[in-house]
Parts: structure tokens; C-alpha cells; sequence
């Protein structure tokens, strides 16, 4: 794939424009995997396969009726320019029907192999830095049996790359503190304290 085109074409389906993610982490994926972000298909359910199922790794999903998934996806993506959700799918493993061969060979049709990670960044608009973004990563998830492959450091690589060509003048997240080495792998370093209200 030359190493500024993506294998994804704009599309109605996807939540924002495939572009804003740099053709070279792509490449840094292993064999098969692409790097795409969240499409309105993504919650078909093939056990073990859809994005819902991966982000149990995280923590409670519950039980997200087919409507509700896409209620939630018309919202973010009538404002796409605030939600980036992104998701890795691993294509050697085809799901019921085999790939339909596309318009061009760059092109890979989404939800047709396996979801095994997924990841946010919300930019939010401030009137501090002068109307200052900032990029909020949130909601990190890699299936169990994929971790260990950098596929995680590729979702936090694509996520800042994200963040910084929407123009965010920083990226921050929250994390437990047996995650800390995996930001630090990443780039991150340890700035304030975390502190939560729950209702
Ligand atoms: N402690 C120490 N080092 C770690 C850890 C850890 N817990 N996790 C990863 N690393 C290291 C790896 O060894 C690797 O190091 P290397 O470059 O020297 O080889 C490097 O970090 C990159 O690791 P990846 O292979 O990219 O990590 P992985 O794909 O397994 O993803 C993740 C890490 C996302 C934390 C995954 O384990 C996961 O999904 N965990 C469960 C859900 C979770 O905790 N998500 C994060 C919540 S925080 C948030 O969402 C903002």
C-alpha cells in the first residue's frame, strides 16, 4: 500500500474521514490487521467478533440492542468532529461469508474479520488557550488473547495522531496504575491526579 493512502474510502458507514489515520501505523500492524475507525456495522453479532464484545475487556458492556448501537452511532457521528473512536479488525479470521473482492485492491469492506481493539479520543473545546482543543482518550480495549502484540501502543499512536492533526494542544487520559507502563511505553507521563464522583 503506497504510505499515504488508507485502505478505507470515506463512507457514510464510518464515523469520520479514514484519512486522519496515518497509512504508516498501518503498516506497523501485523499481517491482516487494519486500523479503521468505528463503522455502523460494528455491532453485528458473531460471537466473540463485534466491537461491544471487545470492550468487555474494560469493563460492564450490558445488553445494547441493535437500535440503541445505532442511535448512539448517528449521534457521534453528527459530531464527528468531536468523537474519533477507532477500532483494529483482524482479517485472517473471515467471519461467516469470505470478503467480497473490491472496487480497487486498496479498498477492505469493514466487519468482515474480527474486532480485537478499540479506542477513543474525544476533543473537547475550551475558551482557555485561546479556544484550545484538548484530546481525551478513553475506552482502550484489546481482546485477551490479542494482547501482547502492540496493538494497543498502535490504538494510543493513532488516537495522538488523531489528536494532533485536529489540531488538540495536548492528549491526556485516566489510568489504573498497573497501566501506567503501558502509557509511559507510549509516550505518556504522569501529570496531576485522577479523581472521580460516581452517582
Ligand atoms: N505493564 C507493563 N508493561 C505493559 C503493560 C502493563 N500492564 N501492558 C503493556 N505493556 C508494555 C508491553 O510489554 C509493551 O512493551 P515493549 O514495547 O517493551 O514490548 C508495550 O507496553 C506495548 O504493549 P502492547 O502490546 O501494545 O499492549 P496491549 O496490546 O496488550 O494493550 C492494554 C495494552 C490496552 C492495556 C491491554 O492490555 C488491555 O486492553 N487491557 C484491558 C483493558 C484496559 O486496562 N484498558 C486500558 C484502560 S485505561 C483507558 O482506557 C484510558
Amino acid at each position: 500500500m503506497p504510505a499515504n493512502r488508507s485502505p478505507f474510502k470515506k463512507s457514510d458507514d464510518l464515523l469520520f474521514d479514514p484519512a486522519l489515520i496515518p497509512a504508516a501505523l498501518q503498516e506497523k500492524l501485523p499481517s491482516g490487521y487494519v486500523i479503521r475507525p468505528l463503522s455502523r456495522t460494528d455491532n453485528q453479532i458473531r460471537s466473540n467478533t463485534s466491537f461491544l464484545k471487545t470492550l468487555q475487556v474494560l469493563t460492564t458492556v450490558g445488553s445494547i440492542s441493535d437500535q440503541a448501537f445505532q442511535d448512539r452511532f448517528t449521534y457521534l457521528k453528527q459530531h464527528s468532529d468531536q468523537y474519533y473512536t477507532i477500532v483494529i479488525e483482524d482479517m485472517n479470521v473471515s467471519s461467516t461469508s469470505p470478503p467480497t473482492p473490491s472496487a480497487t485492491p486498496l479498498l477492505v469492506t469493514p466487519g468482515r474479520g474480527k474486532i480485537v481493539g478499540a479506542g477513543t479520543v474525544l476533543v473537547e473545546r475550551k475558551f482557555i488557550h485561546e479556544l484550545g482543543l484538548v484530546g481525551h482518550i478513553e475506552d482502550i480495549a484489546v481482546s485477551a488473547d490479542q494482547q501482547g502484540k502492540k496493538l494497543g501502543q498502535r490504538i494510543i499512536e493513532t488516537l495522538m495522531a488523531i489528536g494532533e492533526q485536529v489540531g488538540c494542544y495536548k492528549v491526556i487520559l485516566d489510568c489504573s496504575e498497573k497501566n501506567v507502563p503501558f502509557y509511559e511505553k507510549c509516550g505518556f507521563e504522569r501529570k496531576g491526579v485522577e479523581m472521580g464522583w460516581y452517582v
